[in-house]
């Protein structure tokens, strides 16, 4: 486990078992929210499946196949990000993100992605890092953009959403690109 002190509010975690109960708490606070753009919460129904997820990263953080990480904001469970897959072959990171509606607005997921892009440069030998946004999802893409992503193009109903086959945006960051 890994513990990576951000500034005085913001602390990132390796996403352990112990975690599962705040996370599923947060996760059932924000159903709603959250289904905008994210297609998987109808699969966490109980805090049982929070800790089934992270107990299938934890196997996955061992293999070098994913990165899961816990975002505490204040000593609180905020949201979490992370490489939902490293293509070790390609040197590729495939980056996701959410937080918590109220932890919203406070550059929690900029600084939390700008360690993450150091980590994925520095110890996983990334050449690239990755990210995909619904085209709608303004706020999710301000995060790449503010970071120096390149947009390098639309994937058309790349993603199902609950019925909705939204587009996506790709966003792309080389390592000789990144400044974190
Ligand atoms: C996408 C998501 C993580 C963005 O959250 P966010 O709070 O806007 O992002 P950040 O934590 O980086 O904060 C940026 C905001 O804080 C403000 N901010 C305050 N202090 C800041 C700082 N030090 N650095 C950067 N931004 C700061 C920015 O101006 C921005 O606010 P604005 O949108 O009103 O301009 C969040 O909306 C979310 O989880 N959405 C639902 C799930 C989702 O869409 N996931 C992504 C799927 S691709």
């Amino acid at each position: 486990m890994f513990f990576r002190k951000l500034n005085n509010e913001i602390q990132l975690s390796l996403s352990i078992p112990q975690y599962a109960e705040e996370l599923f708490i947060l996760t059932d606070n924000n159903r709603l929210y959250l289904k905008q753009w994210l297609p998987w919460l109808d699969t966490i129904v109980n805090p049982s499946d929070t800790l089934v997820f992270i107990e299938t990263q934890l196997l996955r953080f061992q293999k070098g196949e994913a990165l899961h990480v816990t975002i505490f904001y204040q000593n609180k469970i905020a949201g979490v990000l992370g490489y939902n897959l490293i293509d070790q072959v390609n040197g590729i990171g495939y980056a996701g993100y959410w937080l918590g509606q109220e932890y919203n607005g406070n550059g929690i997921m900029t600084e939390s992605l700008k360690d993450l892009i150091h980590l994925g440069f520095t110890y996983y030998s990334l050449n690239r890092i990755d990210i995909r946004c619904a085209v709608d999802n303004h706020k999710s893409r301000a995060i790449p953009e503010r970071l120096g992503f390149q947009q390098e193009g639309i994937i058309r109903k790349a993603e199902n959403v609950y019925g909705k086959h939204l587009d996506h945006v790709v966003y792309g960051l080389l390592k000789e690109e990144g400044r974190y």
